[in-house]
């Protein structure tokens, strides 16, 4: 089937069969690499991608349900303050870059941010679990929103809430 979707801001028409997963379309069509192949299922985040503005898991979306949406990559994402108001959030608050669960996480505090500039714990906490990570506290997670929320508060309006 024919699909028209904007890819990181670019009208994109491709072709693809309509049961093909999203993340195999953007590594083997378009040669984003970051959605990263982890488990397959829907469990880990590694293959996040923001889809019409909410963070989802690109191994579980089939093509034809691409069809007329709007889907930034980290790759995409990346070229953004936003991006880097949330590196330097991870970085105050002392969470890792990870190669493997990265995409998840940032993607995910983005739109934790998008949808509620200043998240209570309960619903950071909801939207984290979709991402699995073991090796960083979840305290520290809350703490680099929270970081990144007073960062992105100062560089937009030269001041905090
Ligand atoms: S690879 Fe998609 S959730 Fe794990
Ligand atoms: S899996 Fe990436 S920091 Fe834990």
């Amino acid at each position: 089937m024919t699909i028209e979707f904007i890819l990181n801001g670019e009208k994109i028409i491709t072709e693809a069969h309509a049961s093909t997963r999203l993340i195999t379309i953007l590594r083997e069509s378009y040669h984003l690499k970051e959605a990263k192949e982890g488990c397959l299922i829907g469990v880990c985040g590694a293959c996040s991608v923001i889809f019409n503005g909410k963070v989802i898991k690109s191994c579980l979306l089939p093509a034809f349900q691409v069809q007329g949406s709007e889907i930034i990559t980290i790759e995409g994402f990346s070229k953004t303050d936003a991006y880097q108001d949330i590196l330097k959030g991870f970085e105050k608050a002392g969470v890792e870059n990870c190669g493997y669960c990265n995409t998840g996480k940032i993607l995910t505090v983005e739109t934790i941010l998008t949808k509620n500039r200043q998240p209570r714990r309960s619903e950071i906490l909801l939207e984290l679990s979709g991402i699995r990570c073991r090796c960083t506290e979840p305290e520290s997670l809350i703490a680099s929103i929270l970081a990144t929320a007073d960062i992105r508060q100062r560089r937009i309006y030269g001041r905090t809430a």
